[in-house]
């Protein structure tokens, strides 16, 4: 699916720098669209840049810092700005551990950068995707749907994009927007380093024999969704690995009461 008829069009892509972002800028690229690829490595906008050429362009900024979101988004070329695609990668899980012994600071950082900076950046760019009859995808999770432990919070955050989403949709009825929750069940990148603070053994030992979904594979339902005719709507789309499933819940004949 490519960018369409006409001028390429233009993707913001937050979260670029790593994982499904990364690999959903440099997918997009590939269809023809230019990318505005935002995140808070320079180092990694910069070599993005180098790799992609001119349809990538780099935007640092902390997706909580709303002020340092404006003041990045105005920096863009008038070219650059018109923007048809938002999709909102950019997020995190902290922490590892039950919420009874859980870090509010963690907590915070993970509602300030997958809910309030999701929501800041969304605000902002509405008229323009309006204008434009553009597209929003947020990157939701299966832990918007599916409890699992050690996930609350983070589960929370998803939950709200997935429901902020739909909602949004409604709003958005009769401007042409598309908007759509994508949620992905375990997918292979930093994600489990970022949250748990492993280091590559770590890393490869909770991945290992899990043959999870690869970057690559969102990134492909991120782009088919964006390439779809103007009058289809993808609401929400969930994607496993196969070796994940709901086989994992277990009947506890103890009764689980903690006797
Ligand atoms: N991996 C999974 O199994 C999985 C499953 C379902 C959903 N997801 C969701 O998919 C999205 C991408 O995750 P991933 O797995 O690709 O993780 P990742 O490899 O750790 O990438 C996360 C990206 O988010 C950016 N980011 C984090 N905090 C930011 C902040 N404060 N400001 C700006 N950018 C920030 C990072 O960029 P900088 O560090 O350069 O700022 C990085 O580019 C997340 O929303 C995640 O919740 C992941």
């Amino acid at each position: 699916m490519n960018a369409g008829p006409g001028a390429p069009r233009v993707a913001l892509v937050t979260g670029a720098t790593a994982g499904i972002g990364r690999a959903t800028a440099q997918l997009l690229v590939a269809r023809g669209w230019r990318v505005v690829g935002a995140g808070r490595r320079v180092d990694r906008l910069a070599a993005m840049e180098r790799d992609l050429g001119e349809a990538f362009h780099g935007l640092a900024f902390d997706i909580a810092d709303e002020t340092a979101m404006r003041v990045a988004l105005a920096s863009l070329p008038a070219e650059l700005a018109a923007i048809d695609l938002l999709v909102n990668n950019a997020g995190l899980g902290l922490g590892t551990q039950p919420a009874q012994d859980g870090s509010l600071a963690d907590w915070r950082v993970m509602v300030e950068t997958n809910i309030l900076g999701l929501l800041a950046i969304t605000r902002e760019l509405l008229p323009r995707l309006i204008e434009r009859r553009g597209a929003i995808v947020n990157l939701s999770s299966v832990h918007a749907t599916w409890p699992a432990p050690t996930n609350g919070v983070y589960g929370g955050t998803k939950a709200f994009v997935r429901q902020f989403t739909l909602d949004l949709r409604v709003d958005l009825h009769g401007t042409g927007v598309r908007v759509t929750s994508i949620e992905p069940g375990l997918v292979e990148t930093d994600f489990y380093r970022v949250r748990s603070g492993a280091d590559q053994a770590g890393h490869d030992a909770y991945y290992g024999g899990t043959d999870p979904l690869r970057p690559g594979d969102v990134a492909e339902a991120i782009a088919w969704v964006a390439g779809l005719p103007p009058h289809v709507n993808v609401d929400t789309l969930e994607i496993m690995p196969v070796s994940q499933s709901w086989a994992g819940y277990r009947l506890d004949r103890g009764g689980g009461g903690g006797r």
